[in-house]
Formats: structure tokens, C-alpha cells, sequence
């Protein structure tokens, strides 16, 4: 993964279309606002947001951030964006409760417990990143990517719709998503 996403941002433009996991389960998230942690460039939340849910994306980058106001003025949509450093041990998370979060490419193990406490009943969790099998393939370090089994021993609290781990166009992947079950 690249480490300085700035000038990532600045050189490359990503990809468009939202993660798989967003694909699959976008529109089985209930209404209401969605939570987009280190969304990027946006793909998934301007998806979201165009099926009717305002969404706040949380991002370190700049120019990120930059882009995608530029983008949500630009169409209207009702994507809010909050500058924060995710790493940090006591970030501030938005207040009140969300229909769905979503987590895609990017790691935060530290955070999972915490953005839980923030669905409302029956609402959605979406993760999904490479896999520690995918960081061997690429020779890279493993710290960001996910180990066999992890996401689902962290999210036991939520009951868990689907789980993957697979090799999907090329590169090894895992994803899950969770709902947080009125009765918890
Ligand atoms: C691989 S990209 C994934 C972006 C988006 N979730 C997606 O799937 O298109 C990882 C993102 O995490 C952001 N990021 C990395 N470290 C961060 C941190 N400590 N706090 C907030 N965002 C961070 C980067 O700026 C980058 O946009």
C-alpha cells in the first residue's frame, strides 16, 4: 500500500466503481447516515450517497479531501467530511448513530469495537481489504492487511451475514459484513 496517500491522491485517480462488499450489500443497508472510515477518493461513499444515504467520510489525506469536496459540490450529493488521523489511539468519531459503516482497504483494528457501538439496530458493517496472503504474493509487509479469521473473532458482538476470504480478480481478499441485531 502506498504510505504517503498525498501524493498517491495527486499521481492516480483510483478506481470508480465502489468496493465489492459495497456492490453486493449497498442497498441492503436501512436508511439513514452511513459512515465511511478512510473513504478515500469517495468511490463508495458518492455510491451510497446516490442510493439516498448522507454519508461522512473520515480521511487523513488532504487531497483526498480535497477532491471529494470538490466532487460533492460539484454533483450535489450529500457527502460531509470530517479530517482526522485514524491511528490515533483516542480520535474523536462522529456523534450519534449510523445505518451502516463501512471499512474497505484500510485497517484500524483498534477501531472495530468502537465503530460497532455506532449502528443503529439492524444496521450494517462492510470491511473488506487484502489478506496476509496477498501481502506474501506482493512481498510486502503484512502489518495493514488481514490474517486468516481476524475480522471475524473482532466482530463476534454482531451477528455475521456473510464472511470471504478468496482470491478474487487476481489478488487475495477478505470481507464480511455484520449487523448489529436489535435483541444485543
Ligand atoms: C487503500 S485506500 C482505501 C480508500 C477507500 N476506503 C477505498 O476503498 O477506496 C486507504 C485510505 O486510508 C487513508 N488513511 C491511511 N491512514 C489513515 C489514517 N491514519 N487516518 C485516516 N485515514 C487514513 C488513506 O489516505 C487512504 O485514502
Amino acid at each position: 500500500m502506498p504510505r504517503d496517500w498525498d501524493r498517491h491522491y495527486q499521481e492516480y485517480t483510483g478506481p470508480t466503481q465502489p468496493a465489492r462488499v459495497v456492490r453486493r450489500w449497498g442497498r441492503r443497508i436501512p436508511a439513514g447516515p452511513l459512515l465511511d472510515v478512510a473513504g478515500g477518493l469517495g468511490r463508495n461513499a458518492f455510491y451510497l450517497a446516490r442510493l439516498g444515504h448522507p454519508v461522512t467520510i473520515l480521511e487523513r489525506s488532504p487531497v483526498a479531501l480535497a477532491q471529494v469536496a470538490a466532487k460533492a459540490r460539484r454533483t450535489g450529493l450529500p457527502v460531509i467530511l470530517v479530517a482526522c488521523d485514524l491511528e490515533q489511539p483516542e480520535v474523536a468519531l462522529p456523534v450519534g448513530l449510523f445505518a451502516g459503516v463501512i471499512m474497505t482497504y484500510f485497517k484500524a483494528v483498534p477501531l472495530l469495537p468502537r465503530l460497532a457501538k455506532h449502528l443503529t439496530p439492524g444496521g450494517l458493517l462492510l470491511v473488506e481489504g487484502f489478506t496476509v496472503i496477498e501481502a506474501a504474493r506482493k512481498g510486502s509487509s503484512p502489518e495493514h492487511y488481514w490474517h486468516e479469521g481476524e475480522l471475524p473473532a473482532l466482530l463476534s458482538g454482531l451477528t455475521c451475514l456473510e464472511y470471504g476470504e478468496a482470491w478474487l480478480r487476481g489478488r487475495h481478499r477478505g470481507w464480511g459484513v455484520w449487523q448489529h441485531s436489535a435483541s444485543r
